[in-house]
């Protein structure tokens, strides 16, 4: 009699015959004595395959198994402080499910050197499968359930936005363009301007979702698919949004340290300057992080200019936790942000910016809530009147200040994971010209 387990079960079954399913990962030859090292998802076992143990022919399908094969194995479950895992199984069975082709593309090199980062983008399906990836991937499920958990906890509501959509929000250089049938459309840059319509209906809202832009830019920071929460918030001005952003992006961080501290070690991530994110953050108006820019290497820094990454780098880099920067200049956002009353060539936008060198993680603004000034917002950026009238609609029943944010999961994901390039990020990144496979 054996049990059918997950090798995560292994704890309750200690002195039991159970039976694996997995692929079979390493495979050490020590003639009479084969070790392998099962993957089935749920953990790693070392398997001891010992000769004496098994019919001949098993011993043998054992002996010549290929990396990422499929197989079972049954066998007595020990602990074994030694072992990966602190268990081992002595197999009894062995029964080959799939042999997998030899050699295996992503085997360990021979001469010991690294496949190159084409190579492994191109083999992203056989790629996932690495331990790395796997470490990578789970911070970021834990990293979604945390956004969703506190989302959830303080009174905001789900609502979801389309994907297809008549017009851009966030600036039209970086549209996907498609066809509805026979009309021009466009895959969502992000899903604010439906949630300022939902937040009538529910005060608090947020979308979680795929978000599209066509950035020509071939950085480490930059997806052209990602995916961004965004809450928006009724009756909510830049300073109580600030003051959501900081709970929330803490909660984030502290979860994942918490639930994910096994993957952020396989990872080798100093998790020293994590912990201490917690509320407040610092603050700095755009006037000053232009003098601090200023006086850290950019002498020559104009007003007016947004930053690009060696800017928040030196900004990031004053501080051990995420810092905002808020009251940008307006040329340099997005049209819908509300102009500050008292120098309204700002506007009263917020970003916050990851230390470590992680980049911008977080765009929120508090939006124009006066119809007149969001018709001339929309004209002076020549959008088409029409597509936004809707928008328009909002203004004209029941408008009052607000304000919501974006946050990109994957940018978050690099920095807590502590991941150089964004790559890594995402299951099957969309990067700059590669969307394959
Ligand atoms: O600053 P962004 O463009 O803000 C918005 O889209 C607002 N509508 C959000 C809102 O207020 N509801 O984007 C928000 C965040 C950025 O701070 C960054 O973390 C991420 O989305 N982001 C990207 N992540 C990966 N690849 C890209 N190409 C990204 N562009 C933005
Ligand atoms: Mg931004």
């Amino acid at each position: 009699m054996s049990t059918p387990i997950k090798i995560s079960q292994a704890a309750d079954y200690v002195g039991q015959t159970v039976t694996l399913t997995g692929w079979v990962q390493k495979r050490t030859d020590k003639g009479k004595l084969q070790f392998i090292t099962l993957r089935d998802g749920s953990g790693l076992m070392q398997c001891v395959v010992f000769k004496q143990n098994l019919p001949e022919d098993q011993f043998t399908a054992a002996r010549y198994i290929t990396l990422e094969s499929a197989v079972s194995i049954t066998g007595n479950l020990r602990a074994e402080p030694r072992a990966p895992g602190g268990f081992e199984l002595d197999a009894s069975q062995f029964h080959v499910i799939s042999r997998a082709e030899d050699p295996y593309p992503l085997a360990p090199k021979r001469d010991g050197g690294e496949h190159g980062v084409d190579f492994l983008l191109n083999h992203r399906h056989l790629w996932i499968r690495d331990p790395r990836q796997v470490a990578i991937l789970r911070i970021r499920a834990t990293l979604i359930k945390a956004i969703r958990d506190w989302l959830d906890g303080h009174g905001f509501t789900l609502v979801d936005t389309p994907i297809i959509t008549p017009a851009a929000a966030e600036g039209t250089t970086t549209l996907f363009a498609t066809e509805y049938f026979d009309e021009p459309a466009y895959l969502a840059q992000t899903g604010q301007l439906y949630n300022e319509a939902n937040i009538y209906a529910f005060g608090r809202v947020y979308c979680f979702g795929p978000t599209f832009r066509a950035e020509k830019s071939d950085t480490r920071r930059h997806a052209m698919e990602f995916w961004m929460v965004e809450p928006e918030m009724a009756f909510t001005d830049l300073y109580e949004n600030m003051e959501i952003i900081e709970q929330f992006v803490s909660y984030c961080v502290q979860t994942v340290l918490r639930e994910r501290a096994a993957e952020l070690a396989a990872l080798g991530r100093d998790t020293s300057k994590l912990a201490q994110v917690t509320p407040p953050f610092p603050r700095l108006h755009y006037d000053e992080a232009v003098e601090l820019l200023r006086r850290n290497g950019f002498p020559d820094f104009p007003w007016g200019e947004d930053f690009g990454a060696p800017h928040e780098d030196t900004i990031s880099a004053q501080f051990d936790k995420p810092v905002f920067v808020h009251h940008y200049p307006r040329e340099v956002k997005a049209f819908y942000m509300q102009p500050d009353p008292d120098r309204p060539e700002t506007v009263l936008a917020c970003d916050l910016i990851a230390p470590e060198g992680y980049g911008e993680i977080v765009g929120g603004s508090q939006r124009m809530h006066d119809y007149q000034t969001l018709l001339e917002a929309i004209e002076r950026h020549r959008l088409p009147r029409a597509a936004y009238e809707w928008y328009l609609d909002l203004r004209r029943y029941g408008t009052q200040p607000h304000s919501g944010f974006g946050m990109g999961l994957e940018r978050v994901l690099m920095w807590l994971a502590g991941l150089p390039h964004i790559r890594e990020a995402l299951p099957f990144p969309r990067l700059y010209r590669r969307f394959y496979p």
